[in-house]
């Protein structure tokens, strides 16, 4: 099944435009032992509770609201777009903290609950069970799981096939336990009838208010339907580091396999480490030990790697990088870097563009066809096209106190080992000789050499640059 129109600023109505999904993520998440709250912590990139809202935006259900607790800072921010908050002042379970989101969800038809510690969950499933409710005529229908180690959630208890009731783990004898059905966390209830069964919960022998608990109620009013995962792996609840590993490994294959079925070649998937927001055109072969991260964009037919680095950066089509790191960068097409380069934050590069062994770039603008052979560093640079940058050449763009920024420009050649303070102009189709330590403007077209460097006229003799 395809998943409704993910544009929230579309006018394209979905089926579950009166529907409200309700997020849980005001628990202490105690099993972290963490000072961040638990649905902050990074899935492939991407803070946990950011999965679930993207799932639940994709599903395309009219309201999204996110149950917080009064003193979690950053986890509205982290959700995303078109989220309406509610907080629940105590976590005092579950259904206490669906009960906080009542007067958030007003007027809607059906309320979907998921549980806020559930990054694996797609889109397609929140269709799929929200459409199964809607067939079925259920009160209120969940999704389930078979799981090989149910260890940890609550397992569901069934009599002559009917739904009875959710057992906790912690309150599960031995036949209990040995159940591999769980309840995932997701829920589709309607309405009207949630909030009274929400208001009637009595506390648990935990003193919470279970969630699961209406499930009892549910089934001896009327119909419980249930959902049972196709794939289990979206099952995977993040209780503690373990479980947040696990998710983390489940993503990343995931990741992965829907690039390579995309067209990207990956050498060693192994090894290869792509974040969830990652973009990769057909024919990039990416080679082992690569790591792609935050919100990198890479074009067709690049070569990636091995053992490369690229966080939030762009890289056009036909590029080379060798081992390097790129963070911050904006790389054109038909570019060859590394190895063994460092490109930091606000760095551009245009087309045609060579830098090659340990070349730092900083905070600079690279011309088209520039290149940048062996061991330099320009930083707060801007470059003009077809220059020319010899072996160790440095600019001196930090004089203690404050950074200075430098132009060079088109067609200069900048001989090796020069050094260029700050801020200076060299002009188009100007040169520095080999070891020169420029401290001065160097006007278009003159030769410049020498420390400090001076300019060389024509007849060979050698006068102030400036
Ligand atoms: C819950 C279910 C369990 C299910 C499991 C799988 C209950 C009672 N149990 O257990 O049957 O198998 O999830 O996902 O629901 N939260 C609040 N306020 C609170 C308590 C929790 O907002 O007072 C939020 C948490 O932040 C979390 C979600 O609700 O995102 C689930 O809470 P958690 O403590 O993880 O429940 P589990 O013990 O895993
Ligand atoms: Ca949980």
């Amino acid at each position: 099944m395809t998943s409704p129109d993910p544009d929230p600023n579309t006018n394209n109505p979905t089926p579950f435009q009166d529907w409200t999904a309700i997020i849980l993520a005001a628990g202490r998440g105690a099993r972290m032992r963490s000072s961040l709250p638990k649905v902050l912590h990074l899935v492939a990139g991407l803070p946990m509770i950011r999965h679930v809202t993207n799932a639940a935006r994709e599903a395309g259900f009219g309201r999204i609201v996110l149950v917080l607790s009064p003193d979690t800072e950053g986890i509205a921010e982290a959700a995303g777009p078109d989220i309406v908050v509610a907080i629940q002042n105590e976590p005092l379970g579950t259904g206490h903290a669906a009960l906080a989101a009542q007067q958030a969800a007003e007027g809607s038809s059906h309320i979907v609950i998921m549980n806020g510690d559930l990054p694996l969950l797609t889109a397609d499933t929140l269709v799929e069970t929200a459409t199964t409710h809607l067939e079925t005529n259920a009160l209120l229908s969940f999704v389930t799981a078979d799981l090989d180690d149910p260890t940890g959630y609550g397992r569901v208890q069934r009599g002559h096939g009917r739904v009875q009731a959710i057992v906790e783990e912690t309150e599960a004898d031995e036949a209990a336990r040995a159940t591999p059905e769980v309840n995932v966390g997701i829920y589709t209830v309607r309405a009207d009838w949630l909030w009274p069964a929400l208001e009637a919960l009595v506390p648990s022998p935990s003193d919470e208010l279970y969630l699961t608990d209406i499930i009892v109620a549910a089934a001896s009013e009327g119909e419980v339907a249930t959902y049972e995962l196709p794939d289990a792996s979206e099952a995977q609840q993040v209780n503690d580091r373990n479980e947040l590993a696990t998710a983390e490994m489940i993503m990343r294959d995931r990741v992965r396999q829907q690039l390579m079925l995309s067209g990207v070649t990956l050498a060693d998937p192994a090894t290869t480490y792509i974040d969830a927001e990652v973009e990769i055109a057909e024919d990039t072969t990416i080679l082992p030990g690569v790591h792609l991260l935050g919100r990198t964009t890479i074009g067709s037919q690049c070569q990636i790697g091995p053992n490369a680095i690229l966080r939030d950066s762009t890289v056009g089509d036909r590029t080379e990088i060798g081992s390097s790191t790129i963070e911050g960068a904006q790389i054109g097409d038909d570019v060859s870097i590394g190895p063994y380069c460092h490109l930091r934050p606000e760095t551009v590069i245009a087309d045609d563009v060579h830098l090659g062994n340990y070349v730092e770039v900083k905070a600079s603008q690279v011309g088209e066809g520039t290149r940048i052979g062996h061991f330099a560093y320009v930083g707060d640079a801007e470059i003009g096209q077809n220059v020319n940058i010899g072996a160790g050449t440095v600019t001196a763009n930090y004089d203690g106190i404050l950074k200075h920024r430098m132009e060079i420009g088109d067609r200069a050649f900048i001989g090796v080992n020069s050094v260029l303070i700050a801020p200076i102009v060299v002009g188009t189709d100007a040169s520095t000789g080999a070891g020169s330590v420029v401290t001065h403007d160097v006007p278009p077209g003159a030769q410049v050499l020498g420390v400090p460097a001076r300019i060389r006229s024509n007849e060979g003799d050698e006068t102030g640059a400036e």
